[in-house]
């Protein structure tokens, strides 16, 4: 990361308040970027009030899909954008809103930044989930799309309008495929954002957890290391092999869940139990199994590699929830 170029740099952050974003935006407030956060705090998502305590950053409450985006974005010289309806239930149950969310507000979002910053640099938040099933493990970016869910057809054409921005306007465009993320900030009150929250309320609050399936394999990215993916995507992104591109983003080595749980106990000083049980059946048929990415393609192009161990992160995690669980239950 070269910390002296985010100095006065003026940021826009969508989702700004959820998980990612927030996060995000304590280290670029840290590096001296002047950040606005927008985010329209949706109940169903990540976005918590707290997530941005201390961050020094403005946070805006708009909708993408009708808050007045001109004056949010102009002058940008770099947009991070995260807003998302990211559910996959949620996407099944309401198609509508979930496109609306993720590909025709893009747009509309796409057309602002034409008028009002047309020399910014874009960072889009995009999702491992539209592969679907892996035909082949690791994923790389040749493997074929094949969404198995209304929110995989929406953020994959949310991912290519930005990317036609590259491919027609010359805009630099980085598309970051990310896997699982995990880290503080994550949404634990239940399920909603990752069977990992609501393990680790379980653990916090000394209940057992449940593990469906057991042998499915997962990368989890800890969030520091997301975080300093999007800074290095930005910073190469007029980078001729960088720009226009997408990138797979793994993080640690592959877990089954059955070890990932084992894991979990153990960063809670072996405190916790687990019970394993079939995948529910209204889930099963978006299910994708075992995914681990191929992320070498971004790691030669920035020089970014995670840094954080599973272990680590997960007691890093647990660590930082106990002295604010009230405040993300
Ligand atoms: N966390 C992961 O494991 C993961 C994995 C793959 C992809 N992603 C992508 O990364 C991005 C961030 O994910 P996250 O985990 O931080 O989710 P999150 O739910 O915590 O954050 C998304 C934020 O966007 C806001 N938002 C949603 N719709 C909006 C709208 N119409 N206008 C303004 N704000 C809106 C929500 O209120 C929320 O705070 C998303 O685009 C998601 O698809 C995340």
């Amino acid at each position: 990361m070269n910390a002296a170029w985010w100095k006065n740099r003026r940021v826009l952050v969508t989702g700004g308040a959820g998980f990612l974003g927030s996060n995000l935006c304590h280290a670029l407030a840290g590096l001296g970027a002047r950040v606005t956060a927008l985010d329209a705090m949706f109940e169903e998502g990540g976005a918590n009030p707290r997530n941005l305590d201390g961050a020094g950053v403005m946070l805006v409450r708009g909708d993408l899909r009708d808050t007045e985006l001109h004056s949010l974005a102009r002058g940008a010289d770099v947009l991070f954008n995260l807003a998302a309806q990211t559910s996959h239930m949620g996407g099944q149950k309401d198609p509508v809103a979930d496109i609306n969310i993720n590909a025709v507000a893009q747009v509309r979002l796409v057309q602002v930044m034409r008028e009002v910053a047309p020399g910014a640099r874009v960072v889009h938040a995009s999702t491992r989930q539209f592969y679907g099933r892996p035909l082949y493990l690791p994923v790389n970016e040749m493997h074929p799309v094949n969404p198995p869910d209304a929110n995989g057809v929406s953020k994959w054409a949310g991912e290519q309008y930005w990317l036609l921005e590259s491919r027609v306007l010359k805009r630099p465009v980085v598309s970051l495929r990310l896997t699982n993320c995990y880290g503080p900030r994550l949404r634990i009150r239940d399920a909603k954002q990752t069977f990992l929250g609501i393990w680790m309320r379980r653990l916090l609050e000394n209940e057992p957890f449940e593990v469906w399936g057991g042998e499915q394999l997962r990368d989890l990215a800890f969030v520091d290391d997301v975080t300093a993916a999007f800074l290095g995507a930005a910073e190469h992104a007029d980078d001729a092999r960088v720009n226009g591109q997408v990138f797979n983003l793994g993080g640690a080595p592959p877990v089954s869940l059955r070890d990932l749980a084992d894991l979990c106990i153990a960063a809670n000083d072996g405190r916790g139990s687990f019970s394993t049980r079939e995948f529910p059946a209204d889930r099963a048929p978006i299910d994708i199994g075992s995914y681990h990415a191929d992320d070498a393609a971004f790691r030669a192009a920035t020089g970014w590699a995670p840094q954080v161990p599973l272990a680590q992160g997960l007691r890093r995690t647990l660590d930082w929830y106990r002295e604010r669980l009230e405040d993300y239950l």
